[in-house]
């Protein structure tokens, strides 16, 4: 390798330049040899230069560009000079820069896929293997630079709120986040583990009772959950956490945080306060706790309607504590049998007995259920769910939380086929009163809907010994476009409460004392009243990005099945190793 001193990047040079002697560093992106000249697409991070080779004026840097392949990596120094053809899609378009000297700093095998051919459609498991070249291909690194620009944003405007970043341990004890952790085994003490964090929930609690006040940190957290599309067992969240303060003290301080980031990353400026719902009507209305608020399709309780009805399946569910719902299809009297029979499928599919259609037209209303509703029940259905001429309906009956499930599906089905979805716009909603409790029906047994540090609901505590299902939470979501970025509470301050709580989710004293002893212990000596918040950087990353793969914002992800195809890790180790911590694999 020859020396090299690179005067500009491959995005610098403009019409300004020409004339001046350059030297520019970067890889081979394309080659094409006309013969009479070569031309090369030099690329760096920043941008493509055009190199020309001239055979008669400089023979040896023509000789040394026939021997180049996609991805040499090169150094060349020349003269830049104005196009005769500039190509207005690049930034440095208006020149090219006529070679004199060329170095080959590196050479390249032939590769595993084409970088320059960015519309090559690549299979997912390649692109992972080969993330450096991947890379290359300019998308990740674009989303590299935008979660960079996002961190800085955060640490600015969280410096300027007297937030402080503190750093928590990566080697920890469990945290009860709801998935099953990663445990390290230790040397020193054989059987024991350290378990990776979920979050840096307890110490984050734990800064507060320190008298930090206000603690942020961009934080690794790590489980071992099941993967999907949008989660990586290890990912980022900005983790935020204040003292003295409420919901309406955080609020403001995230929205501002989101809006500095959107303002820095997409030049987008959000508007603030942000919407805010109950848990429970979203429920209602949309049939999930994340709705995406970018399309309207309200979901309508029809219980009282499909009382009114013949149908003797509406009746017996309503009567049996189930409902019946439906949404209405703005104009969506076009949809076909044939759609419709693919819908009843969809509907299916996920567990649904059926679906029910009306339609109201010019020539009169239709329906599957039409036989079965009186004409004054008809138009009573028409009001409910304000048809208006050419749309549709589609009503599901069932379970209460099965029928919320099906049609929340339908809704984000029919606005992605009917293009409702507008492009480049961001709805934020807060989600406010979660339960505090569920119920989970395969271990039999009460979890805390977020984490068993969020404080009750106060006017609920009546039912904390009888009902405790029905307790809400001062507990809270962001959601972002359907997507849920952000989740946080009000925390428990007071260990009566705590144990409280701990004793509701089953744990017994000596559970307690074996997992959390070290916080209850903290939380006796003079805990001031907390509250805090997680954003899930990567998920709000993605979403920016405009990507559905929450793996093309982050550097090196891993697989659906928690792999890293480029390291291949996770991999066996050596028997030395694991005779050092005194484990045997079974
Ligand atoms: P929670 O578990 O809801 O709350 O996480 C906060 C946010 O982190 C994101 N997130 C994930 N992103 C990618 N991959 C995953 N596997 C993943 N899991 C979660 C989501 C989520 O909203 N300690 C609490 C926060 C608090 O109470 O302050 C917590 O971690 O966007």
């Amino acid at each position: 390798m020859g020396s090299f001193c690179r005067t500009h990047t491959c995005g610098d040079l403009r019409k300004e330049d020409a004339g001046q002697e350059v030297t520019l560093c970067g890889w081979a992106h394309r080659v094409r040899n006309l013969g009479s000249l070569i031309f090369i697409d030099l690329r760096d991070r920043f941008g493509i230069t055009q190199i020309i080779l001239d055979p008669v004026s400089t023979p040896e840097a023509y000789a040394v560009g026939q021997k180049l392949r996609f991805e040499y990596v090169l150094c060349v120094t020349g003269k830049v000079n104005l196009r005769k053809d500039p190509n207005a899609h690049i930034v440095t378009g208006q020149i090219e820069v006529f070679a004199s000297q060329i170095q080959v700093l590196s050479e390249s095998d032939v590769l595993p896929f084409s970088v320059a051919d960015t519309q090559m459609d690549v299979n997912d498991e390649l692109r992972l293997e080969y993330r450096y070249l991947d890379m290359r291909r300019g998308t990740i690194v674009n989303n590299l630079v935008m979660r960079h620009k996002a961190m800085m944003a955060t640490r600015k405007f969280m410096d300027s709120q007297a937030f402080i970043e503190v750093t928590t341990p990566i080697l920890g004890k469990s945290t009860p986040e709801g998935a099953r952790d990663y445990l390290v085994p230790s040397r020193i003490y054989p059987g024991a583990f350290y378990a990776l964090p979920q979050s840096p929930q307890i110490f984050k609690q734990i800064l507060m009772i320190g008298g930090l006040d206000r603690y942020f940190q961009i934080a690794n957290c790590f489980r071992d959950e099941d993967l999907r599309h949008d989660r990586q067992p290890e990912f980022s969240q900005i983790d935020v956490e204040m003292s003295f303060a409420r919901q309406e003290d955080l609020f403001p301080i995230i929205e501002k945080l989101v809006q500095a980031i959107f303002k820095e990353c997409k030049g987008v400026d959000l508007k603030a306060p942000f919407r805010k719902m109950t848990y429970a009507d979203c429920m209602k209305l949309y049939g999930c706790d994340k709705p995406d608020l970018r399309f309207g399709m309200q979901l309508v309780v029809l219980d009282d309607l499909a009382k009114k009805t013949s149908l003797s399946i509406f009746q017996d569910i309503v009567n049996g504590g189930g409902t019946v719902k439906g949404l209405t299809v703005k104009g969506g009297a076009d949809i076909s049998r044939k759609d419709i029979a693919e819908l009843e499928g969809f509907i299916q599919t996920l567990g649904g007995k059926g679906l029910a259609w009306l339609k109201l037209q010019e020539s009169g209303f239709t329906s599957s259920i039409a036989k079965f509703l009186s004409e004054d029940v008809q138009s009573e259905f028409v009001d409910r769910l304000q048809m208006q001429m050419n749309d549709a309906a589609f009503v599901v009956a069932g379970p209460e939380k099965k029928v919320n499930q099906l049609l929340d599906h339908l809704r984000r089905k029919l606005a992605r086929a009917r293009n409702l979805i507008p492009k480049d716009s961001y709805e934020l909603l807060w989600v406010t009163d979660f339960p505090l409790f569920t119920y989970n029906e395969e271990e039999k047994r009460m979890e805390s809907e977020h984490h068993p540090f969020t404080s009750p609901n106060f006017d609920d505590m009546q039912f904390i010994d009888k009902e405790p299902l029905k307790m809400r939470s001062s507990s809270y979501d962001l959601v972002l476009n359907g997507y849920e970025i952000a989740s946080g509470s009000q925390r428990i301050h007071d260990t009566v409460l705590q144990e409280k709580i701990f004793t509701t989710l089953g744990l017994t004293p000596d559970e307690r004392a074996s997992k959390f002893g070290f916080f209850l212990e903290a939380l006796k000596y003079g805990t001031p009243p907390h509250i805090g918040i997680a954003l899930g950087f990567d998920r709000m990353m993605m979403i920016m990005a405009n990507t559905d793969s929450i793996r093309d914002v982050i550097a090196f992800p891993k697989t659906q099945k928690a792999q890293d195809l480029m390291t291949k890790a996770p991999s066996l180790v050596n028997e030395m190793q694991l005779k050092e911590l005194k484990i045997s694999v079974k």
